[in-house]
C-alpha cells in the first residue's frame, strides 16, 4: 500500500523541488550576452542606414518613434559609423563594413573645420576607428588634417582646448571649457603617435593637466564648464550648464571625466592620470544606485523619483573596464565588477529596446540635456556606442581580468 505523504514531508518535497528549480535555472554569461545584444545591433544597425538620406546620422527617437536625424555638424555624427565599426569588428559582417565605410566617409568635409571642440568625437569614433580596425592608410589624411584644426583652438595661456564659440542668452562666458572635451583628447594624441607630431600630444596633455587642476572639486567629482579669461587664463566661473546646479555632479559630465583620465593613461603612461582616474571612480562606486545605472545628475532633489542616464552608464562601463585592465589598485577588481552590473542591467528588458522599437537604437533611457528640455528620457546615438565598445572591452578581458 502507498502511504500518501503528510503535510509536512509535502512541504519539504515541494521547497526542495523549488530549490532544484531555482539551481537548474541558467545564467546568461557575458558571452551570451555579448552575442545576443551584436546580433540584435548588427540587424538594427543595418535598417538603420536605409532611413538615412543624404549625409544625415541617427540621433534619436521622436514621440512617434521615428527616427531623428542630425547634420553631419551636430557633435554626434561619429557615433553612428563608429557603432558600425564595433559591430563589424566582432561580427565579421561585410555588409556592416561597407556601411561603415559608406557613413565614415561622409564625415570627410569636417575635417577642416574648427567650429567647436567635438571634432575629436565625430572623427575619432569613425575614421580613428577604421584605420585602427582595417590599418587601411587611405584613413589617414582626415585623421591628420582634423587633429591639426582641433590643436588650432588650444591656447597657451589659458592651457586649454576651447570647447565652444557661442554663448549662451544670461551666460557670460569668454572661453567656456567643458569637461567632455577631455574625450576629443584622444583624436590628438592619437594623431601625435601616428604621425610623430609632439606638438598634438602636448596640446592634449597641458589641456589634461590644466582641466585636472581647475575642474575637480575635492571629493573629485567635476563642474561641467570652467570659463576662462583669454588674456590672462584666470578661471573666471564654475558651472554644470546641464545638470541640476552649478554645486551638482552631471552624470555624464562624471562619466566622461572617469573615461578621459583612463584613456589619457593609457595613452601618455603617466601616472597622476591614472591616480586621477582611480579617485573620480572611487567616488564614482560610492554613489551609484546598486543596478549601476546613475540618475541623470547625481545631486538631483527628484531621486528616487527621476530620470537615470543609460548614455552616462554606458560611458562609465567602458571606462572602468578599461580603469580595470591598468589599475593596480585593490579596487581594480571591482570596478570591473561595476561595470559588468551597468552591463547586465543596460542588456534587460527595462534599458534594451525590443526589436523593431525605437527607431532602431539599442538602449532607452539616456538624458540628453534636461535643463534645455532637450532629449529627456530617449536613445541617443552616443549611449549606443559606448555600450557596444564596453562589450568589446569586457570580451577581450582574460581570466585574470587584464584584457586589451
Ligand atoms: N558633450 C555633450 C554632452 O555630453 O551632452
Amino acid at each position: 500500500m502507498i502511504r500518501r505523504p503528510d503535510m509536512k514531508t509535502m512541504t519539504l518535497l515541494a521547497t526542495v523541488s523549488l530549490m532544484l528549480a531555482g539551481c537548474s535555472r541558467h545564467v546568461e554569461t557575458m558571452e551570451e550576452l555579448t552575442d545576443r545584444v551584436f546580433s540584435i545591433a548588427q540587424e538594427q544597425y543595418k535598417a538603420m542606414d536605409e532611413n538615412l538620406t543624404g549625409t544625415t546620422m541617427p540621433r534619436t527617437a521622436g514621440k512617434d518613434g521615428n527616427l531623428v536625424t542630425s547634420d553631419i555638424r551636430w557633435w554626434c555624427s561619429g557615433f553612428y559609423p563608429g557603432s558600425l565599426w564595433y559591430i563589424y569588428e566582432y561580427t565579421g559582417d561585410d555588409a556592416v563594413k561597407g556601411l561603415a565605410e559608406k557613413n565614415t566617409w561622409k564625415l570627410e568635409p569636417l575635417k577642416y573645420t574648427g567650429t567647436d571642440h567635438d571634432l575629436g568625437f565625430q572623427m575619432n569614433c569613425s575614421f580613428g576607428n577604421a584605420y585602427r580596425i582595417t590599418g587601411d592608410p587611405v584613413y589617414l589624411d582626415p585623421i591628420r588634417e582634423s587633429a591639426s584644426v582641433l590643436a588650432a583652438r588650444f591656447s597657451p595661456v589659458t592651457g586649454t582646448i576651447r570647447s565652444w564659440d557661442h554663448t549662451r542668452p544670461g551666460c557670460d562666458w569668454k572661453y567656456p571649457v567643458i569637461i567632455d572635451n577631455m574625450m576629443n583628447l584622444e583624436h590628438l594624441y592619437n594623431a601625435g603617435l601616428l604621425f610623430g607630431i609632439d606638438t598634438l600630444k602636448s596640446v592634449a596633455l597641458i589641456h589634461a593637466n590644466t582641466t585636472m587642476t581647475n575642474h575637480f572639486r575635492p571629493d573629485y567629482s567635476s563642474w561641467h564648464l570652467v570659463d576662462y579669461d583669454p588674456l590672462t587664463g584666470e578661471v573666471r566661473l564654475r558651472q554644470t550648464v546641464q545638470g541640476f546646479s552649478d554645486s551638482s555632479s552631471w552624470a555624464r559630465g562624471q562619466a566622461w571625466a572617469l573615461y578621459g583620465y583612463t584613456m589619457m593613461f593609457r595613452m601618455s603612461g603617466y601616472d597622476c592620470y591614472l591616480t586621477q582616474a582611480e579617485n573620480i571612480a572611487d567616488m564614482l562606486v560610492r554613489r551609484l544606485p546598486e543596478d549601476g545605472i546613475p540618475y541623470w545628475d547625481f545631486d538631483s532633489d527628484r531621486i528616487p523619483d527621476d530620470y537615470r542616464d543609460a548614455s552616462a552608464a554606458a560611458i562609465m562601463a567602458s571606462a572602468f573596464i578599461e580603469l580595470g585592465t591598468l589599475s593596480n589598485s585593490p579596487e581594480k577588481r571591482n570596478y570591473i565588477d561595476v561595470a559588468e552590473r551597468q552591463l547586465r542591467t543596460l542588456a534587460s528588458p527595462e534599458y534594451l529596446s525590443a526589436p523593431g522599437e525605437n527607431a532602431g537604437f539599442l538602449l532607452k533611457h539616456s538624458v540628453g540635456s534636461l535643463p534645455d528640455n532637450s532629449e529627456v528620457d530617449v536613445p541617443l546615438s552616443y549611449a549606443d556606442y559606448y555600450f557596444l565598445e564596453a562589450l568589446l572591452r569586457f570580451a577581450s578581458l582574460d581570466r585574470s581580468g587584464s584584457g586589451r
